[in-house]
């Protein structure tokens, strides 16, 4: 009998997809970028949840209309942060995923969440290291040049070991100029077109390994 030239099974390519499942608190542009790179296959990768820690959160829809699982996971008042944390690194652990990205999540986490998944939380930043930790960064670095302090600003991908604030090792930075005619709202547009490239490429390179 010939052999056939073709293997008696194909093992499917998603089964070698990592697996993300992806935090957010708003908008959800940076989730979009995500899951249209995984639609188009420029990112090789699989968005298998959703998390909300906010009932509004626009990227809710956004998983909805990608047809990705998506829930509202709010803290409730008679738990501590660390409870919570706790909880959510149990949801999230059912989902097993390769990685988690902080994409507009605007909660800390403790290390009840982050002890679950060392080296595997990733966190956006729309600023360069060191500066602007936290909330309303666009505004600060607008502010800053405002005030001759910086002649430009940036944004910065990295790894979440600790409580640190939007701290920790870093996988990419780009500088984003900021020009004399800009208004706080190009400026912001500048950031996130620089954000949805640069966290897809991250997420590209840190996914084949
Ligand atoms: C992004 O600019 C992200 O860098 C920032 O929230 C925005 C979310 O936008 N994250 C932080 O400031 C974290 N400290 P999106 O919801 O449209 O993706």
């Amino acid at each position: 009998m010939q052999k056939s030239e073709y293997p008696a099974f194909i093992i499917p390519t998603f089964i070698f997809m990592k697996r993300l499942v992806i935090l957010i608190s708003g908008n959800g542009s940076n989730l979009q970028s995500i899951l249209n790179a995984c639609v188009s296959g420029d990112l090789p990768a699989s968005v298998v949840c959703v998390i909300s820690n906010n009932a509004d959160a626009y990227g809710l829809i956004r998983a909805q209309n990608a047809g990705v699982e998506s829930i509202h996971f709010p803290k409730s008042i008679d738990e501590t942060r660390q409870q919570y944390d706790a909880r959510l690194a149990n949801y999230i652990s059912s989902k097993l995923p390769d990685y988690i990205i902080l994409a507009g999540w605007m909660r800390l986490l403790s290390s009840n969440l982050l002890s679950v998944f060392p080296n595997r939380v990733i966190n956006l930043h729309p600023a360069l290291p060191g500066a602007f930790p936290g909330t309303h960064a666009i505004e600060h670095a607008y502010a800053a040049y405002q005030n001759g302090e910086i002649n430009h600003t940036g944004i910065m991908v990295h790894l979440v070991p600790d409580e640190g604030v939007d701290n920790g090792p870093v996988l990419t930075t780009e500088i984003v100029p900021i020009y004399k005619d800009d208004t706080l709202e190009s400026l912001e547009t500048r950031i996130h077109q620089t954000e949805h490239r640069v966290l897809v490429q991250t997420l590209k390179t840190i996914t084949k390994t």
